[in-house]
């Protein structure tokens, strides 16, 4: 594929308008200044989806979700960036410029478009089959009634039917000029080795055909028809480059839109069961197909929601695939719920003999919790034997430790304190040290590659050795999930006002030969934080707030001049359309005195019009540069910290005396920087307050150790007190607000 020139998108961004993109989707209504409407990323009676024409963008007040015209499309249809550029252009008409990639590039993506052409035919192909042949009737079609299935499900998931004799997919995709190699390498023909030839793989299968999240066919299943057969029940495609079975789930494309609204998904085993389940009115269901459960696949799912509940068959292998994949679940930082259908019961059969109120029923008093679910499975039978319940709290607080988060980490050890009636305490203890186990075997993993990266996620500044933490006190460290989990409140509040703010002059600076310059927020921020040695834990906030100080330090003065050029032309035809229009209206009169005043009224408005519209073009410079980035985590995190902002000026014009975030700028930035360094201070204390419980007394320098921590300690909480004071001799804040 090629990639789109930044010149057209550009010009669909440009070009597209959030109301209109908007109401393609959700019904809007007038109000006030913006329009409103029921978001149609949660379910909702009364409407809090709001869009902003002017600002060009769209929010949810109650689930946040929105951002401009491409978020809206990306999030709402979970497209890529380049999707919704092409489905902006398709309703714009607006052509499309691309520009070759690389060689290699381009031959990697002839492959795969290769790939996607072949199966594409060959869903054509088993689809006619199923519809249009004979053989496809009575044989596809009827086994698929069978089981229950009604047209719209077929039609829906793309179910086909492979005929069984004379190998016609082979025949006549040779015909239509697919090349054998792609016939090969989808898996849809098969060599014979007595002769060389091709044949129909699938041949006598009836088809479930597999799709990408965006809804192209990457593979197929084909099921045997008959019990007796001695071949294999399942035919999968093979892996190749667009089909990754570890990377892909069954029904995904077909569920995303309904995960997304119910912020839940459930996990199945087998196409029949997603499929079943979806004509009994439960879309949210997709299909791990067999195979036990990848951490691609679960990413997949941590795309869409953070809820997961897992339904597995209930006998023994279902219910020790279902353990397996829960803690692979937690450990990804998702939410797990459990479900059971009775002995001798799939969701497929299940959804088959009851009604849709039936099975609504069955999973909303069925569902469980996984630690619940746990408890009772491991305790089974062995309320009575010590030993088996150890075994049992032993496995349950290995699940709790592998929760990134620790705030659910300690809300799943009182439920575990209340269910096996054991101190809270002691369970701590043991979650933690399982959680230091955890993170200890995972750095020793990291450290056996070779490309091992820098093990201390926090220090990396050249100046920064005076607060670097001790070597024990970064191998101890909290996983850097944890701790990015802990610094995103702090960092999320500096970049949101380095995204609205970060182009306003902030304070006057000298450079190295002692010149006096204006410095920017933005700049500010990146001064003060690497003066200290501070960086961000979270990547995408990383990521969006180097974008901004590169956009300003490298881009914002130059754009400002001109911007200014602009802008003094303006003001000079205001003045002269003002001057013009008085000696107008004088006539005759030449009051002196008279026409003076008037002409400094007129230009005071013209200085005035300059102030609004250079501090507008201030205000909204970050954004408008990078809101539209096409670094697809520059551009979310962009909209999202912006866009609270309609929030908060809405209220600014209706009372017009509260001071505004600009006007504070000073101290706030000021708090906001204060703020994420003592946290960042508080968690490299916390570091070695881990290091030192985890010390045991039978090592043999444990006193020493116990020693070296406390220094430390000491070392820490003294740099907290003595943050910033370099930074004085630098940088001079305007006095009103110190
Ligand atoms: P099941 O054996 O439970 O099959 O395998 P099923 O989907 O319920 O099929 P029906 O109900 O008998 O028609 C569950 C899933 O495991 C994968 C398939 O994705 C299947 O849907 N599987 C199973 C294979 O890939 N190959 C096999 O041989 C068996
Ligand atoms: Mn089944």
């Amino acid at each position: 594929m090629k990639r789109i020139d930044r010149e057209t998108i550009q010009r669909v961004i440009d070009t597209a308008d959030i109301v209109e993109v908007v109401s393609d989707f959700v019904t809007l209504k007038r109000s006030g200044s913006s329009y409103i409407g029921l978001c149609p990323f949660h379910n909702e009676r009364t409407p809090s989806f709001s869009v902003s024409k002017s600002k060009g963008i769209c929010k949810c007040f109650s689930c946040g979700k929105g951002g401009n015209t491409v978020n809206f499309l990306m999030e709402l249809e979970q497209l890529s960036f380049q999707e919704a550029i092409r489905w902006l252009a398709k309703k714009y008409n607006i052509e499309i410029k691309e520009h070759e990639v690389s060689e290699k590039e381009r031959e990697a993506d002839n492959l795969r478009e290769s790939l996607f052409a072949m199966n594409q035919f060959a869903l054509n192909h088993f689809e006619h089959n199923i519809s249009d042949t004979e053989e496809g009737r009575n044989v596809g079609y009827e086994y698929f009634r069978e089981r229950g299935l009604n047209d719209a499900m077929i039609k829906k998931f793309h179910l086909g039917y492979s005929l069984k004799r004379d190998n016609p997919l082979t025949t006549q995709a040779v015909e239509a000029g697919y090349d054998e190699k792609y016939l090969l390498a989808t898996g849809l023909s098969g060599k014979s080795e007595r002769d060389n030839r091709l044949y129909d793989k699938y041949r006598e299968r009836v088809i479930y055909p597999i799709f990408s999240v965006s809804g192209r066919v990457i593979g197929f299943g084909g099921r045997i028809l008959s019990k007796e057969k001695a071949s294999a029940k399942y035919i999968n495609s093979p892996e190749n480059e667009i089909y990754h079975k570890s990377d892909s789930l069954y029904g995904l494309y077909q569920a995303k839109q309904s995960i997304v609204k119910n912020n839940k998904c459930y996990l199945v085993e087998g196409y029949m069961d997603v499929i079943s389940m979806h004509q009994s009115g439960i879309e949210n269901v997709v299909a791990s197909s067999g195979t036990s459960l990848t951490e691609g696949q679960i990413r997949l799912i941590h795309r869409f929601t953070s809820n997961v509940t897992v339904i597995y068959d209930s006998d023994a292998a279902g219910i020790k695939a279902s353990l397996r994949g829960i803690d692979l679940l937690l450990a990804e930082g998702l939410n797990v719920r459990v479900l059971l259908f009775p002995e001798g019961e799939d969701p497929d059969s299940f959804a088959q003999s009851h009604s849709t109120s039936e099975l609504e029923q069955y999973i909303a008093e069925n569902e469980t919790d996984f630690m619940l679910f746990k408890t009772n499975i491991l305790m089974k039978g062995k309320e009575k034997d010590p030993i088996g319940r150890a075994g049992a709290i032993n496995d349950i607080v290995r699940s709790i430790a592998t929760i990134p988060d620790p705030i659910t980490r300690s809300v799943y050890i009182k439920e575990c304190s209340r269910i096996m009636e054991m101190a809270e305490k002691t369970i701590t203890l043991q979650v933690n040290r399982a959680r230091n186990e955890i993170l200890e075997n995972r750095r020793k993993q990291r450290d056996a590659r070779p490309d091992a990266e820098t093990d201390n996620p926090s220090v990396l500044a050249d100046n920064a050795d005076q607060i670097a933490p001790s070597a024990t006190a970064v191998n101890a460290s909290a996983s850097s999930n944890d701790l990015a989990m802990q610094c995103r409140p702090y960092e999320e509040e500096l970049v949101k006002y380095v995204i609205r703010l970060g182009a306003t002059m902030l304070c006057t600076a000298y450079d190295d030969d002692g010149n006096e310059f204006q410095m920017t927020t933005a700049e500010y921020v990146d001064y003060a934080l690497s003066s200290d040695g501070i960086v961000f834990h979270n990547p995408d906030l990383e990521r969006t707030f180097r974008a901004s100080v590169n956009l300003i330090t490298s881009h914002f003065r130059d754009d400002a001049n001109q911007f200014i050029t602009e802008l003094e032309k303006t003001r000079n035809d205001e003045i002269a359309e003002g001057i013009a229009k008085i000696r107008h209206e004088m006539g005759g009169d030449f009051d002196m005195a008279k026409i003076e005043a008037k002409e400094k009224e007129v230009k005071t408005t013209a200085d005035k019009n300059f102030e609004k519209a250079y501090n507008k073009f201030e205000l909204a410079y970050v954004f408008n540069n990078l809101g539209f980035s096409d670094d697809p985590i520059v551009m979310k995190i962009t909209n999202d910290l912006y866009a609270d902002k309609f929030e908060l000026s809405k209220y600014h014009t209706k009372y017009s005396a509260v001071p505004t975030e600009y006007d504070q700028r000073v101290i706030i930035i000021e708090r906001a920087i204060d703020e994420l360094k003592s946290n960042f201070i508080d968690q490299q204390i916390n570091d070695v307050k881990r290091v030192m419980m985890s010390l045991q007394k039978t090592d043999s320098d444990y006193d020493e150790k116990v020693m070296k921590t406390l220094n430390e300690i000491k070392r820490l909480t003294t740099i907290k007190g003595e943050f910033a004071k370099q930074l004085g001799e630098r940088i001079v804040l305007p006095k009103s607000s110190r």
